[in-house]
């Protein structure tokens, strides 16, 4: 089966001269969009990364950072890169060749730990999921009676099948495994969904910039609890130099005092911002509105015949994967939904041409959630779906504004 990423949907289109030009609602599960104050902060005058205000910010950022995990002991890092660079920089500072790695997998994020860890000849097992389905904590439980790990890995929310990870359940169980690293993907839930880094016992916790943040890609934003801290040191020498972390903790500590790398100024002030939209939405509201943004997409979805892959106990606030109806082919719904004006990810791996993949998280707003509904509902009416017109919407401002569709004030 051929599958086209936007790339070629996007050459496709263009190529028949079918583009129209307005914006479109970009809703795939990151990058995100961008406030346009975080991009004034990106667009600020570059200086140096020694600048007093530069460090000003770098400081003030780094205590957001812990403030948006909740932690009081945790060691924030802020490094130039992606979230693929704070999950290897997790790895390599955790564990040397030859120490045992559980992985838990629920999708093709969770396999990327398992890709890390051979590359660097570190022992890997792998207990994995069906992708839309978790693996059951019992299983977590036996595994880790049968062998000593010295990490293992969760990813919070696999965006490739929209699950979200049982992280406070993992954890309490780890807590009985004290030579076994607690290490958390939250690259897409991280600003979205809770996520008590002290209180769950995770030792070591990242993100990248561009989803639940909602701040453009370039920075990999990780903490580290005083153990994960401990262990790198146990370690000695290990095979990296940019991501050890034993590098940039004086930078962290004392940001304009000495230099390791010329940091990404321009990501810090935009990560600046992006971090204070986060506290002043308010944690608790930001966490909630992520819940009913998704709720109102998932159920009316439903409403219009897709249905969401993972069961209602384990979806993501975040990010949904939306299964076809019969008769909805993925390719030309992509296209036309894009010429409609709205942007959808592909599905990825086993679930490629059964799904698309749809972001609900970071700064959005509920005309997107909205918009995007009713661009979705045109544009299976452009394929003479036999469904009925303003289904999904209504369910969808049923739960945003509690309204009734019919319904008089
Ligand atoms: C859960 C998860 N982990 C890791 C990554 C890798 O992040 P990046 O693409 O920023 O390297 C992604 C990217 O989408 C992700 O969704």
């Amino acid at each position: 089966m051929r599958i086209y990423n936007f790339y070629k949907i996007y050459k496709k289109i263009k190529r028949k001269e079918e583009i129209i030009l307005k914006k479109k609602l970009m809703m795939i599960p990151g990058p995100t969009p961008v406030e346009q104050s975080i991009l004034d902060a990106l667009s600020k005058e570059t200086v140096s990364h020694l600048d007093p205000e530069l460090v000003k910010t770098l400081k003030e950022t780094l205590q957001d950072l812990k403030t948006i995990v909740m932690t009081e002991q945790g060691q924030p890092f802020i490094i130039p890169g992606t979230g693929t660079l704070a999950m290897e920089t997790a790895l390599v500072n955790a564990l040397k060749k030859g120490d045992r790695l559980l992985v838990i997998s629920h999708g093709f994020f969770g396999d990327r730990f398992v890709e890390i860890a051979r590359a660097y000849d570190f022992e890997v097992e792998v207990l994995a999921s069906q992708w839309g389905k978790i693996v059951e904590v019992e299983k977590i439980t036996q595994k880790l009676k049968e062998k000593k790990f010295s990490a293992l890995t969760l990813t919070h929310v696999d965006t490739s099948t929209g699950v979200c990870a049982p992280v406070i359940e993992v954890g309490e169980i780890l807590k009985k495994y004290s030579e076994t690293l607690f290490i958390v993907d939250g690259v897409c839930a991280m600003g979205g969904i809770e996520e008590r880094m002290d209180d769950w016992g995770i030792d070591i916790l990242f993100a990248g910039n561009q989803k639940a943040i909602g701040v453009p890609p370039g920075l990999a934003n990780l903490l580290f609890s005083q153990r994960a801290l401990e262990r790198r040191n146990s370690l000695g020498k290990i095979f990296a130099y940019y991501m050890d972390i034993n590098r940039w903790l004086p930078i962290m500590r004392e940001p304009g005092e000495r230099y390791f790398a010329t940091h990404a100024v321009n990501m810090v002030n935009a990560l600046h911002q992006g971090l204070k939209i986060i506290l002043e939405e308010g944690l608790e509201e930001r966490f909630r509105r992520h819940q009913k943004f998704a709720l109102a997409f998932q159920t009316g979805l439903e409403e219009l015949g897709f249905s969401i892959l993972p069961s209602q106990e384990i979806r993501a606030n975040t990010v949904s994967t939306v299964v076809y109806p019969s008769g909805i082919e993925d390719l030309p719904f992509r296209e036309k939904l894009y010429q409609n004006g709205v942007l959808v990810s592909e599905g990825k791996g086993v679930l490629a041409g059964k799904v698309f993949r749809l972001g609900h998280m970071g700064n959005i707003t509920e005309n997107e959630v909205i918009m995007t509904l009713s661009i979705i509902e045109k544009t299976l009416s452009d394929f003479n779906y036999n469904f009925k017109m303003g289904a999904g919407v209504g369910a969808a401002e049923n739960i945003l504004w509690n309204v009734k569709k019919g319904a008089r004030h």
